[in-house]
C-alpha cells in the first residue's frame, strides 16, 4: 500500500466549543489507485488533506506514505504534492516563478525544470499569463496554476482538495483526464469532491465522510450494492395526475409500503422483484395504474449518498 491511515482523529477546540473534525478514520490507497473522498460541507475533507500534507497536526492516529511516517518529515514531504482548497500561491510572483520555486523545492533544476514548466503551462492553458503575477489572475486561473504546480513534479502521491471546484467545464475535463493518466502511470491519488458524478467517473474507490465520520467506503459498485435491496421500480406515465397519485398511495398504504416518490412523469416505488409480497403489490399497481412503462431504477451514487445521510448512519 502506498498510503495507510490508521485511527486518525482531529478536533478543533476554542474557548467556546469543540468540533470533532475527524473521528477514527482509517483507510488505505494502493499504487495506481484513485480514492475519492466525498462529503458535504464541513465533513472533514480539507482537515484530512491538510493532516496528510503535514500542514495540520493530528490528535491521534498514524499515517504511512510509501513506508515513511510523518516523523521523517523531510522524506515524507517528498512523496507527495498537494493542491489545497484555498490558494497557497505566492501572489506577488509571476505564474512562471510560482512554478519555478515549487519545482526547485522538489529538486528540479535547469533544462529539466524549464521543460516541465513549459509542459504544465501548456496543459493548463496558462501561456498568455506566464509573466503575469498570480494576484492578477482570475479565480479559475489561480486554481489552474495551483493544479499545474501539482503536475510539475513526479511524486508517487498526489492529493487534491476539490480540484475541480471553480474551474470551467473544459478545464474540469482536462483535470479528470490528467488525473486518470497519472493513475495509469502508477501514482496514488486522493482527491475530494462534492460532485458525486466526478467521483463515479474517476475513482476506483470512494470514501464517504460526514461530520468527521467515515460513513461508507468501497468501490462505487459495492456502495450501490449496499442499497440494492432498496432497488426501485419506476412507473412512467404520460402525466402523473392527482388521481394516479391517490390510487398509487392507497394501494401502497393497503400493502404496507411507503408512498411513491414523484419524479417528473414517473412514480418511483420501493419494490423489488425478488420479494413475493412486493410482486403482488406490483401487479395491483400495474392493474390499476396502467403505466406506459415500468423499469427498475438503479440508484445513482448521488441518491445513495443522500440515502446514507438520511439513514442516520451519521
Ligand atoms: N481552523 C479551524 N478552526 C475551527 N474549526 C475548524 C477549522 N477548520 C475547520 N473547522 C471545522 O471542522 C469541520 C470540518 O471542516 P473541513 O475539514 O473544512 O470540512 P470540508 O472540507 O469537508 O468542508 C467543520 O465543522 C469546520 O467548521
Ligand atoms: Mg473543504
Amino acid at each position: 500500500m502506498m498510503i495507510r491511515v490508521e485511527h486518525l482523529s482531529k478536533s478543533y477546540a476554542s474557548s467556546f466549543s469543540k468540533t470533532d473534525a475527524l473521528r477514527d478514520i482509517s483507510f488505505a490507497v494502493g499504487c495506481g489507485e484513485i480514492l475519492g473522498i466525498l462529503g458535504p460541507n464541513g465533513a472533514g475533507k480539507s482537515t484530512l488533506i491538510k493532516i496528510l500534507a503535514t500542514i495540520l497536526n493530528r490528535d491521534t492516529g498514524q499515517i504511512y506514505m510509501a513506508d515513511c511516517t510523518t516523523d521523517d518529515a523531510i522524506a515524507y514531504r517528498q512523496k507527495f504534492t498537494v493542491a489545497l482548497q484555498n490558494s497557497s500561491l505566492e501572489l506577488w510572483l509571476s505564474v512562471e516563478d510560482n512554478l519555478k520555486i515549487y519545482g526547485k523545492f522538489f529538486g528540479l533544476q535547469g533544462t529539466h525544470l524549464s521543460k516541465q514548466i513549459d509542459e504544465v503551462i501548456g496543459l493548463f492553458g496558462l501561456k498568455e499569463f506566464r509573466r503575469k503575477r498570480a494576484s492578477e489572475l482570475s479565480g479559475g486561473y489561480r486554481k489552474r496554476l495551483q493544479l499545474a504546480r501539482s503536475f510539475l513534479v513526479d511524486t508517487p502521491v498526489m492529493m487534491l482538495d476539490e480540484p475541480t471546484a471553480g474551474l470551467d467545464p473544459l478545464a474540469k475535463n482536462q483535470v479528470i483526464r490528467l488525473l486518470k493518466d497519472r493513475a495509469a502511470q502508477g501514482k496514488s491519488i486522493i482527491f475530494t469532491t462534492q460532485v458525486i458524478a466526478e467521483a463515479e467517473a474517476l475513482c476506483n474507490r470512494v470514501l464517504i465522510l460526514n461530520q468527521g465520520r467515515k460513513i461508507a467506503e468501497g468501490n462505487v459498485e459495492d456502495i450501490k450494492a449496499l442499497f440494492s435491496a432498496g432497488q426501485r421500480m419506476e412507473f412512467k406515465f404520460e402525466e402523473v395526475t392527482e388521481s394516479i397519485v391517490r390510487e398509487a398511495s392507497s394501494i401502497c398504504q393497503l400493502t404496507g409500503k411507503a408512498a411513491p416518490e414523484q419524479q417528473g412523469s414517473s412514480l418511483l416505488f420501493d419494490l423489488t422483484v425478488v420479494d413475493e409480497a412486493d410482486r403482488q403489490t406490483m401487479s395491483k399497481l400495474l392493474e390499476s395504474l396502467c403505466p406506459i412503462s415500468v423499469s427498475t431504477k438503479d440508484l445513482s451514487l448521488e441518491e445513495i449518498f443522500i440515502e446514507l445521510l438520511k439513514e442516520g448512519v451519521v
